[in-house]
């Protein structure tokens, strides 16, 4: 069967891209907005929003899509035009291709745990508590998952939505989330570089390894779609971490050096964004599916330690 990565040149696609290889997939198609190279996969480039991409793509036989593609958190909130054309544009243009295709394509979608926020911010959600996002990034999110339920309604699509927690450690270049800090908390000085975190030591986050996360959205494209009914919005297992706890765990696994080089550097607009996320995720639901959660926040980024010495 062919598989279609949208934003498959990002860091969750290529993430997602190795486990579906090690798999046994063959047929693997990347959508990618930016110059990419995808060992083993056809790269189509092009702007999801904007070209006309996937009918070709859609037209032989029955697809299971990966949608990646997205502007993110602090991006979206730093260019609203640009993340509802870009969020809401992209997810229509999937639609319209799978509605207008002869045959029924599988669509898993990569939301976050951004389209809460509002009266839960700070607090727990699970998948049937109402979501109201308090950022434009969220809110497109939330729009895409409603979308994603009407046209599985519909029949147009098997779609499914996976609400990820904050992924860390993210390898490479950073990208313009807001959580972005998580990461490069544990990553530059893990790489003796400086780092600076921009939230207070007691912002709790859901967080969740990039490893675990990957293989919860390549598990979620293989549940059964009864088995979800009519909300096809689950939550990816993630555990709650305070930044102190987080920083604890970087002196445990680097030492007084690495935690060193981290700066508290305070910006209340950062803080702001992140603590209007949940900050516990009840994931029962996505565990009775089937789907693995981390050990702990240690292990977390000793998986990311162990991507060095590859
Ligand atoms: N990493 C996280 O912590 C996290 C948390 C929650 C949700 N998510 C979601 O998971 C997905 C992947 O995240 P990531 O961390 O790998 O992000 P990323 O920025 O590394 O990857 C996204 C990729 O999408 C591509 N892209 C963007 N717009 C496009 C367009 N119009 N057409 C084609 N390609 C386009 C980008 O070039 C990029 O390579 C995103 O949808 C993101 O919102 C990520």
């Amino acid at each position: 069967m062919r598989i279609i990565v949208t934003g498959g040149g990002g860091f969750l696609g290529r993430l997602l891209i190795e486990g579906l290889q090690a798999a046994g997939a063959s047929d693997i198609v990347v959508v990618e907005i930016a110059d990419a190279d995808v060992p083993g996969c056809q790269v189509v480039q092009g702007d999801l929003a904007r070209d006309d991409l996937l009918p070709a793509l859609l037209e032989d036989a029955p697809c299971t899509v990966f949608h990646l593609a997205s502007v993110v958190s602090a991006g979206a909130e730093a260019d609203w035009e640009h993340a509802v054309d870009q969020n809401l544009g992209g997810m229509l243009r999937l639609l319209e291709a799978c509605r207008h295709s002869p045959h029924l394509h599988k669509v898993v979608f990569a939301s976050t745990l951004a389209v809460f926020g509002g009266f839960t911010a700070g607090g727990e959600v699970g998948d049937f508590v109402k979501q109201t996002p308090s950022g434009t990034y969220g809110t497109t999110k939330a729009i895409g998952e409603l979308l994603i339920n009407d046209a599985t309604r519909k029949g147009h699509i098997d779609g499914r939505s996976a609400r990820l927690p904050t992924v860390i450690v993210r390898s490479g270049a950073p990208n313009a989330a807001a959580s972005g800090f998580a990461s490069g908390m544990f990553r530059e000085p893990l790489n003796g570089l400086p780092s600076v975190v921009p939230v207070a030591e007691e912002t709790p986050m859901v967080v969740g390894s990039a490893q675990n996360t990957a293989i919860c959205i390549q598990m979620l494209g293989e549940v059964d779609g009864d088995d979800l009914g009519h909300d096809r919005a689950v939550g990816i297992p993630g555990l709650t971490a305070t930044v102190a706890e987080m920083l604890a765990v970087l002196e445990k696994v680097g030492g007084a050096e690495a935690r060193g080089l981290v700066e508290m550097k305070y910006d209340p607009g950062v803080d702001a964004l992140v603590r209007s996320w949940p900050a516990v995720l009840d994931d029962e639901r996505g565990r009775s599916l089937g789907l693995p959660a981390d050990a702990d926040l240690e292990s977390m980024v000793r998986a990311y330690m162990e991507t060095l010495n590859r």
